[in-house]
């Protein structure tokens, strides 16, 4: 099985342009970041604070969180205790909670094995931030993804706008700042660049050049190029 880590910040363009390359190498893309957010949203549902590392572990240990993933057609759903929560993890309330309970070890590790046996069964192209560090660190390629903040917000704004949702530029920079940092600065599995992670910046770039490089990239590793 060849495995690609596509790892970066929020917003950087990882998800649509995974998606794409995947579609293209018929490969499975898988989004890590929506394990997190599904345990951010059962952590709100049940009333515990996302950042409690008492009591969210102990929830995890309960048995009373049972997340799995399905594939159909190239689109991802995920499952929490066999709803289909795939859009309901789209909420900035949720993205927060992601954030915040992704920083908490027993977290890491409930959703690890998930992870690598998603790799084991098929050829993946999978995006999160610990992807190319911790969860896959044999992948035969890693690209490390990244955009400046300001291209990242404005991004996010037009994505908002798209849906006739306005959200002010400034806030929407400090937002993502703001989960920069808490990403980058939590103590297990920061986000991080891979040592041998092929760096892409990707804020001059339109979103095809940015797919048809990490194309390229996957097909070269995997030979099909
Ligand atoms: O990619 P995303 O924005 O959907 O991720 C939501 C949160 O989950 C993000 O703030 C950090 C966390 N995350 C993580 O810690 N490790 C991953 N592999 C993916 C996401």
């Amino acid at each position: 099985m060849i495995a690609v880590a596509i790892d970066g910040p929020a917003g950087a363009g990882k998800s649509t342009i995974a998606r794409q390359a995947a579609k293209t190498v018929g490969f499975l893309y898988v989004d890590t970041g929506a394990l997190y957010r599904t345990v951010g949203l059962h952590m709100l549902r049940s009333g515990i604070s996302p950042d409690d590392r008492q009591a969210v572990p102990a929830e995890l240990d309960s048995g009373r969180v049972k997340i799995g993933m399905q594939f159909q057609d190239g689109e991802q759903y995920v499952l929490l205790n066999g709803e289909n929560v795939t859009e309901l993890i789209r909420t900035p309330e949720v993205s927060k909670a992601s954030s915040q309970v992704s920083a908490i070890p027993q977290v890491r590790d409930f959703l690890f094995s998930l992870q690598q046996d998603l790799a084991r069964e098929h050829n993946v192209i999978m995006d999160g931030r610990d992807i190319g560090t911790v969860v896959l660190p044999d992948a035969k390629v890693k690209i490390f993804l990244t955009a400046s903040v300001q291209e990242r917000a404005k991004r996010r704004c037009q994505q908002l706008r798209e849906k006739g949702i306005f959200a002010d530029l400034g806030e929407v920079s400090r937002e993502i700042e703001e989960r920069d940092y808490q990403d980058s600065h939590r103590a297990v599995a920061p986000l991080k660049a891979a040592a041998d992670a092929i760096w892409m910046d990707t804020s001059d770039m339109t979103l095809q050049e940015a797919i048809e490089a990490v194309t390229r990239i996957v097909k070269q590793a995997s030979g099909a190029e």
